[in-house]
């Protein structure tokens, strides 16, 4: 009886720590790009249940977005205000207020019923570069996507932004390439033919704090920013998985000795 019982609660303790094992694995990290070469994976600093962002990195990956993609790529999910919050690039309170200044934002109406244009405040979100999907479709020949949340948007997330901006080549005798058309093996729509020209080459960005400005080291940088802006709130949920994880192993070594004294006596 007793040991029956104890083998219960073996299984128990065994379905408690898979459950948080399933708990702690990163979202999305086992999907795979269906379509396109194999991706390659990244040994980025947030993989992993322990992970966190290299503030540097997203500071970086922040002035990559800035000089090169905010051309084509609206960002409007974030605020100017989270590039000074915990978990982010962290950005110095006066630092962010300078970044929001030099945005143009339309506010309004005033009191005449006017919208006016005004600098950019921390609770404003980034303005899009064109004035609607029309005008955007009209220059670019595709409407580029909004960047905020394409790192969950695409299976391999990080790794499939960084394969795009990195995969640019020559297209195979047999694919005819329309006007404007560019060749991208990764391009997830399939065909490898991709509206956006190659963003990057090497030293197009200068970097203050040293790092090699090359176009490998921009794309990974980009990609572990834009990883941010999908998931602002990744290494906050790192913590709370390493403590549930301690919660329930705790919680399993008392269940067990519990029903050991409890079951102790009774046979
Ligand atoms: C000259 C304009 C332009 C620039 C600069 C540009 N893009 Fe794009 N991007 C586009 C267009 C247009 C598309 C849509 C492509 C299509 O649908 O064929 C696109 C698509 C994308 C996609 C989505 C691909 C998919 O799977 O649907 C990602 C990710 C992306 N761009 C990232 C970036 C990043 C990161 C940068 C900066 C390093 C950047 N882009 C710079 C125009 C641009």
């Amino acid at each position: 009886m007793k040991m029956k019982m104890i083998h219960k609660l073996s299984i128990a303790v065994a379905a408690v720590a898979m459950a948080a094992g399933f708990a702690l694995l990163p979202a999305g990290s086992a999907q795979a790009s269906s379509e396109g070469p194999e991706l390659e994976h990244i040994d980025w600093s947030f993989k992993g249940p322990f992970g966190t962002f290299d503030r540097s990195q997203l500071r970086r990956g922040y002035k990559v977005y800035k000089e090169v993609c905010a051309t084509c790529h609206s960002m409007q999910y974030v605020s100017f205000r989270n590039l000074a919050e915990d978990g982010g690039p962290e950005f110095s309170v006066p630092e962010m207020k300078a970044i929001a200044a030099g945005y143009t934002v339309q506010d309004g109406p005033d009191q005449s019923g006017d919208m006016f244009e005004r600098p950019a405040e921390g609770k404003d979100k980034f303005p899009s570069p064109y004035a609607n999907n029309e005008a955007a479709a009209a220059a670019m020949g595709a409407v580029p996507p909004d960047l905020s949340l394409i790192a969950k948007a695409r299976a391999g997330g990080p790794d499939y932004i960084h394969a795009l901006l990195t995969g640019y080549t020559e297209a195979p005798a047999d694919v005819t390439i329309p006007a404007g058309g560019n060749y991208n093996p990764y391009f997830a729509a399939g065909s490898g033919i991709i509206a956006m020209p190659n963003p990057l080459s090497d030293g197009q960005v200068d970097y203050e704090d040293g790092t090699p400005n090359t176009a490998e080291q921009m794309s990974q940088d980009v990609s572990a920013f834009l990883m941010w802006t999908a998931e602002p709130k990744l290494e906050a949920r790192h913590r709370i998985g390493f403590q549930v994880l301690l919660y329930l192993i705790a919680l399993a070594g008392i269940l067990y000795f519990a029903t050991r004294k409890i079951w102790a006596d009774q046979h």
